[in-house]
């Protein structure tokens, strides 16, 4: 880790046999230059013992809302730039997962925006419970990162999966998503969310099935990152992430007027909204009525946002990002479309997998080659493509790429 800034984490420790290792994780942050604190489980007192937190940190570990004047959960979470829970038992992930906020660990979780990773420590019957493993899904969808639990042995003195991992190995854990909390700082993205609508009258539309939800989960995760994000969003049933500045829009001419007004001052442009290809021609002032006739709608293309800023790229144009969903053949679909909107990655999902669905699974394609990556949650594939975003973005940085695309200029 970088001794400057130095990262500060809040070790959350709970009650499990396993809390005597997070003495020795918390020694290994110190010396890996993290300022640290501690909070503790009322239980947790019970397996290590508070003086010895206080003793590697100079400051008591927290654990009772009495003990601090005012809201000592808010100000730890502003504080930390990570969170490690370490050990977390399956009662608290099944509290945290259901937004308990009954001690200063979980009300500190609740308040939380900085990124959690979870170190989990149980028997192994109590891991491979469907209740944990809900748990455990329910708190990956929210951005939570998992470092174990490994095989080996357990308290109860048998052999199985559910033993803590080591603190090196959380160490390590907790050094990744420290550096990849930093790599977005200051990078300024537009990230496009959601469906348009196309209305035929005042009460229809044509619309589609994306529910937003990467998108939002892009923001989310690039927000988290550090980066200033502007998530231009389509009509969808989701809260937009804090600290994130939001534009609603309607249709795809909304759309593409939002982003042509924000890519001046954007450096990543990720178009991750479905937008429609067509629009009515004519939007009727009044609710059409039903006869016996047929009736033909006359449609018109929408102007195509991303291969437009592809068409517009100079020196300082912003990175470009495109999604590319599809029924068939959907990564020779996405490498053409890489091609033809002069984007420096894409990325491509089936649409039978996607649509409506809290997993994806998503290829990524650059102009160096392609990666698919397993099914997961679109939380963590967002995290995943981010990663992609932040490489590029490196690049960047150092020499620039853009020439090659350009030399892409009538590739079809
Ligand atoms: N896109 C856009 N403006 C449009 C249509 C699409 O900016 N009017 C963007 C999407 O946000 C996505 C990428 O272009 O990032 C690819 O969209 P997709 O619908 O998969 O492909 P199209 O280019 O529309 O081509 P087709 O419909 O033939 O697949």
């Amino acid at each position: 880790m970088d001794a400057q800034p130095k990262p500060k984490v809040l070790l959350c420790v709970a009650g499990g046999i396993a809390a005597y290792k997070s003495v020795v994780l918390l020694r290994e942050l110190l010396e890996r230059g993290c300022v640290c604190k501690v909070a503790m489980t009322r239980s947790a007192h019970a397996f290590v013992g508070a003086a010895t937190f206080s003793g590697l940190t100079g400051q008591a570990p927290l654990t009772e809302f009495s003990d601090h004047p005012g809201e000592v959960h808010v100000e730890l979470a502003q504080w930390a730039d990570a969170i490690v829970v370490a050990p977390a038992t399956a009662n608290l992930l099944s509290r945290a997962a259901m937004g308990a906020a009954d001690n200063v660990v979980l009300a500190t979780l609740l308040c939380n925006q900085s990124p959690v990773l979870f170190a989990p420590a149980m028997h192994e019957s109590m891991w491979n419970h469907p209740a944990t493993q809900h748990n455990v899904g329910l708190l990956t969808e929210r951005g939570a990162r998992w470092v174990g639990p490994e095989h080996g042995a357990l308290a109860s003195g048998e052999q199985g999966m559910g033993r803590m991992s080591e603190p090196i190995n959380i160490a390590n854990a907790l050094d990744a998503l420290v550096v990849k909390r930093r790599d977005l700082h200051g990078v300024r993205i537009i990230v496009t969310a959601g469906p348009t609508y196309e209305d035929i009258d005042p009460v229809r539309f044509i619309g589609n099935r994306s529910s937003g939800k990467t998108g939002y989960a892009l923001a989310s995760c690039a927000r988290a990152r550090g980066a200033t994000v502007t998530l231009i969003s389509g009509p969808v049933w989701l809260s937009p992430p804090s600290h994130v500045s939001l534009v609603e829009v309607r249709s795809a001419k909304d759309m593409h007027d939002a982003v042509a007004a924000h890519m001046p001052h954007a450096d990543v442009l990720i178009m991750a909204a479905a937008v429609a290809d067509y629009r009515p021609h004519v939007v009727s002032p009044h609710k059409l009525h039903k006869d016996e006739q047929e009736r033909t709608l006359t449609l018109m293309p929408t102007e195509d946002i991303l291969a437009n800023a592809g068409q517009k790229l100079a020196a300082n144009s912003p990175l470009l990002v495109g999604f590319s969903l599809e029924t068939d053949n959907v990564v020779g679909a996405a490498k053409r479309k890489l091609l033809r909107k002069k984007l420096d990655l894409v990325v491509a999902n089936r649409a039978q997998e996607a649509l409506e669905n809290d997993s994806t699974q998503v290829t990524l394609i650059d102009h160096d080659g392609e990666q698919t990556l397993p099914s997961m949650p679109k939380a963590q594939a967002a995290d995943a493509i981010l990663d992609a975003v932040a490489k590029h973005w490196r690049r960047r940085q150092t020499a620039s790429d853009r020439p090659t695309l350009l030399a892409l200029d009538g590739a079809q």
